[in-house]
């Protein structure tokens, strides 16, 4: 129960501080809700259930005819922030349940969603109220066709991703208070989702200006969690993470994150460390495989790990750079647990150039790039 208000912890989900939306949102009086649900649980006739049931669902979808009192959330009593449409799914399923013995059995389901949280070891949602995670990606397949630019989150870094990618991961694999790690930090985005999302994290980023422009984006995102942020200027090829976490007091993380260099696609620098300037495609897998040799042991056991990356084209033969990287990252002892697909925005350079690519692909007998991938490991043994 947080103490400053009396939403309870049901009101659970990353976007609680958001203003309840009335049309898609209930707020509950639980107490009563439950007394109310108890009472229907005690009928012997399901006639009977399906009529009080139905009154229910008729305050939901009319607040203003509450002669119940559940949405009366001045009165004592915790209240629970619910999803609209999917309360009124359970309350039809109880109403639309051939026996009484299933719609108690849908009954005891609802009343537990409403009061027990049960969370996994690796992450908070509460799974118990699954379903109202409609916008957590399950499927290998992402879409993705705006990027968030909310907050501190902007496009200006060539190169960056869109902040979709942290933000599914960090809520999939890590909880509240946890540790992150991105060894690419490039401008911040992994930084600015875990500030937002409550989870501390720390970035390692080559150069000296690129870590400016990070900490720029990073301070300018709202602090609404007590979590640290902590930038790191070095070449994550040769950097001793596990002393850099010691000086900071850090046990170890629970989500690594990497996002390389496409090897030579977009060269961030002239810095001879940097992986854009690796000169052969094995010399770019031997720096990278360091990258991942160097922070295995920080990475808790059971724990997840995911390197966004994409193939490249050269000399009129397609690289499959990504699987190459992939690879690097089973050699040391990961397991493999998804590989996603996700589209690639056009940048504007491209878009104007759309005929031009189509002309040269039907030339040249190639796809144009359209996706990326996200190679999403598991660290199984110490
Ligand atoms: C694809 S970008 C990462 C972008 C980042 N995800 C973002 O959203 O801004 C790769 C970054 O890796 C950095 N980099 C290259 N070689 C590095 C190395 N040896 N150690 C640390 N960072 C390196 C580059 O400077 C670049 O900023």
């Amino acid at each position: 129960m947080k103490d400053n208000d009396n939403i309870t912890s049901f009101d659970f989900d990353s976007d609680s501080d958001k203003k309840t939306n009335w049309r898609t949102e209930s707020i509950i009086n639980q107490d009563m809700f439950l007394e109310v649900l108890s009472k229907i649980e005690q009928l012997h006739e399901n006639n009977k259930v399906k009529f009080e049931i139905q009154k229910i669902i008729e305050v939901i979808k009319n607040p203003r005819k509450d002669s119940l009192g559940l949405l009366n959330i001045s009165s004592n009593g915790d209240t629970a922030k619910v999803n609209k449409d999917i309360l009124l799914e359970e309350l039809n399923q109880i109403a639309d349940a051939q026996t009484i013995e299933r719609a108690k059995y849908y009954i005891t389901r609802l009343k537990k969603s409403l009061t027990e949280i049960k969370t996994s070891k690796i992450n908070d949602l509460n799974l118990n109220r699954w379903k109202e995670y409609d916008d957590i990606l399950t499927e290998s397949l992402w879409v993705l066709d705006k990027r968030d630019k909310s907050g501190a989150h902007n496009a200006g870094y060539w190169g960056n991703f869109i902040p979709q990618i942290p933000n599914q991961f960090l809520r999939r694999y890590t909880k509240q208070g946890e540790w992150v790690l991105d060894a690419f930090l490039g401008s911040g985005t992994t930084l600015i989702e875990c500030k937002r999302l409550g989870r501390n994290g720390i970035g390692v980023e080559l150069l000296p200006e690129v870590v400016e422009i990070a900490n720029k984006n990073i301070s300018s995102e709202e602090k609404k969690f007590n979590v640290k942020t902590e930038v790191i200027t070095a070449d994550s090829t040769e950097l001793n993470f596990k002393q850099e976490l010691e000086k900071r007091n850090i046990k170890s993380v629970q989500f690594l994150i990497m996002h390389p260099p496409y090897w030579d696609i977009i060269k961030f620098s002239k810095n001879n460390k940097d992986l854009s300037n690796a000169k052969s495609v094995e010399e770019f897998l031997n720096l990278f495989g360091k990258v991942v040799d160097n922070t295995y042991d920080i990475l808790d056991k059971g724990r997840y790990f995911a390197v966004v990356i994409g193939d490249k084209y050269s000399r009129g033969e397609w690289i499959p750079l990504a699987f190459y990287t992939m690879n690097e990252v089973l050699k040391r002892g990961y397991i493999l647990k998804s590989t996603i697909i996700k589209n690639f925005e056009e940048t504007k350079g491209k878009m104007n150039q759309k005929e031009l690519w189509r002309y040269r692909a039907l030339v040249g007998g190639f796809y144009i790039f359209k996706h990326e991938y996200i190679f999403l490991f598991k660290k199984v043994k110490k």
